[in-house]
């Protein structure tokens, strides 16, 4: 009974350990959402990207008339629930919302990099830095070419 006895011994210990340390020391545990640091990082994060783009000559053209404040809660919302927050985005589908735009890669690529500007500037870690973009990087096909 060797085996099964000690793997319940390990199995408890684990659980000890675990409560000991609380969830908290489990990163993996945690949403993307809250490793960020929740909806104050995101609106952080948000406004400086929208600092960047609205003056990035690139990409700025799109955004001529948008309202400021009305889409960085859109993009909150979305990234929030994209993230595992508890946030309901309700705009449109990715497709739906670019639809017409007629985006190319380049300025996919244009509004990546200043995200990753806007990710910098707040001392994201590599770790959520990659997810993040590897997240927005799973959109480019609903995005580009619509
Ligand atoms: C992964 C990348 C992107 C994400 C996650 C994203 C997300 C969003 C979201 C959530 C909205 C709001 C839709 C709604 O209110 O129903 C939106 C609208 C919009 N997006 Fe994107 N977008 C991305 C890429 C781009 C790119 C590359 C451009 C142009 C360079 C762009 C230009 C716009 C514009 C012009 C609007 C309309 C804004 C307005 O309400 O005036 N987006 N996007």
């Amino acid at each position: 009974m060797f085996s099964l006895i000690n793997l319940h011994r390990r199995a408890a210990a684990a659980v000890v350990i675990a409560l000991a340390l609380g969830s908290s020391a489990f990163a993996a545990d945690k949403t993307l959402y809250d490793r960020l640091g929740g909806k104050p990082a995101l609106e952080a994060v948000v406004g400086e990207l929208w600092a960047i783009t609205s003056k990035d000559k690139r990409i700025n053209k799109y955004f001529a008339n948008t309202k400021p404040e009305a889409f960085a809660g859109q993009l909150v919302d979305f990234l929030c629930e994209a993230s595992g927050g508890p946030c309901k985005y309700k705009g449109q589908d990715m497709v739906a919302a670019h639809t017409g735009m007629h985006l190319k890669n380049k300025d996919f690529d244009a509004l990546a990099q200043n995200v990753v500007k806007a990710l910098d500037k707040f001392k994201v870690p590599a770790r959520e830095k990659k997810e993040v973009m590897t997240m927005l990087g799973s959109l480019r096909s609903s995005i580009v070419n619509h």
